[in-house]
């Protein structure tokens, strides 16, 4: 049996991500990190995009796994690599086969403006434990861990959310934070937070880095709320299984295009409001190398020794745990 094997737990039969996957995702979330990084503050999104994108690809190209993406680059048509379907990995005989959600460069437009938080992520989960959630916006709610289930509601007005999140802090509404992507579509939202006297954190992308705030108590984030793209929320789903908080997700349709989109890729009901386990159910690893500067990571850095530094959060459902990886790179072996 290889290395990166399933495992079944003698206690629950619950089968578990062989442990020694959490560090090969490491090595990939980082490799697409270094790629993207020569490309930050350099105006060309395609470019940082292409370069993670490739680098990602070679990684899990790597590694002794049967993988199959599942949330990728686009489908098949529209994206030449990691399309969703596309297999990764050796594949040999025996390899475990695994899901993968990647988004090899979130936050294109931050790397090509060098703004704030922009990471390479990927999650990975058993065969058919991540949503196959198609390219389209998802209205989304978060909050970080330590609060009674059930505590937000997507079918609550943001202001019943909210109110419900206070209480349980034992806080007044107004003292309660929120992080909003700062888009025109927000503006009711907006407002009607500014009603209730809530700090508002305005994030100019990249909302994964903003739902994984909530969690962080350092950041002071209570709530994460507004819409955003459903791929990042399934990938945020995964960093929350493994680390606690709820979330809350239900698919945005603009078009009858997208719903059918939507029903390709088996999504039966399109108004079904997500949890946690429906997103990303199972064992999961989560990874995340930062490429700039952000609230959860440190971006890569170039050392004037030709040292590259990064820095990774990866961290697995089953046991909880959450490593911190200070990486240094001799890119010139
Ligand atoms: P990209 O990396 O694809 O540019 O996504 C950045 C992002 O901000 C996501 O974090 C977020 O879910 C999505 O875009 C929001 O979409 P839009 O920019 O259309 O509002």
């Amino acid at each position: 049996m290889s290395s990166a094997s399933l495992k079944a737990t003698p206690s629950s039969e619950t089968p578990q991500l062989d442990r020694v996957l959490v560090l090969e995702m490491v090595r990939v979330t980082e490799a697409a990190a270094i790629a993207a990084s020569n490309l930050i503050g350099r105006g060309d999104e395609k470019a940082a995009d292409a370069a993670a994108v490739e680098a990602m690809r070679a990684a899990l190209n790597g590694l002794d796994i049967d993988g199959t993406v599942v949330i990728g680059e686009g489908e098949r048509d529209e994206a030449p690599m990691l399309y969703i379907g596309e297999k990764v990995g050796l594949g040999n005989e025996g390899a475990p086969r695994i899901d993968i959600a990647l988004d090899p460069l979130e936050g294109t437009t931050i790397t090509a403006k060098a703004g704030p938080n922009a990471l390479a992520v990927l999650a990975i989960a058993e065969n058919g434990c991540l949503l196959n959630a198609p390219d389209v916006y998802m209205d989304k709610i978060a909050v970080g861990p330590g609060y009674p289930e059930g505590v937000i509601d997507l079918n609550k007005t943001p202001t019943e959310n909210v109110q419900a999140v206070a209480a349980a802090k034992g806080v007044k509404p107004g003292e309660i934070i929120v992080c909003v992507l700062d888009r025109p579509r927000h503006a009711d939202l907006i407002a009607e937070l500014r009603g209730l006297g809530c700090g508002i954190m305005l994030i100019p992308d990249g909302d994964v880095a903003g739902v994984i705030a909530t969690t962080n108590p350092e950041t002071t984030i209570d709530l994460y709320m507004g819409s955003g793209g459903a791929p990042e929320g399934v990938l945020a789903a995964a960093a929350l299984r493994c680390v606690g908080g709820q979330f809350k997700g239900r698919l945005l349709f603009r078009n009858d295009d997208e719903r059918a989109r939507a029903r390709k890729w088996g999504i039966e009901d399109l108004n079904a409001v997500y949890d946690l386990t429906d997103l990303a159910k199972g064992d999961c690893i989560f990874a995340a190398t930062g490429v700039t500067d952000g609230s959860l990571l440190q971006g890569v850095k170039r050392r004037r020794d030709g040292i590259m530094t990064t820095e990774t959060v990866v961290m697995r459902s089953a046991s909880g745990t959450v490593r911190w990886v200070k990486g240094e790179h001799r890119i010139h072996r």
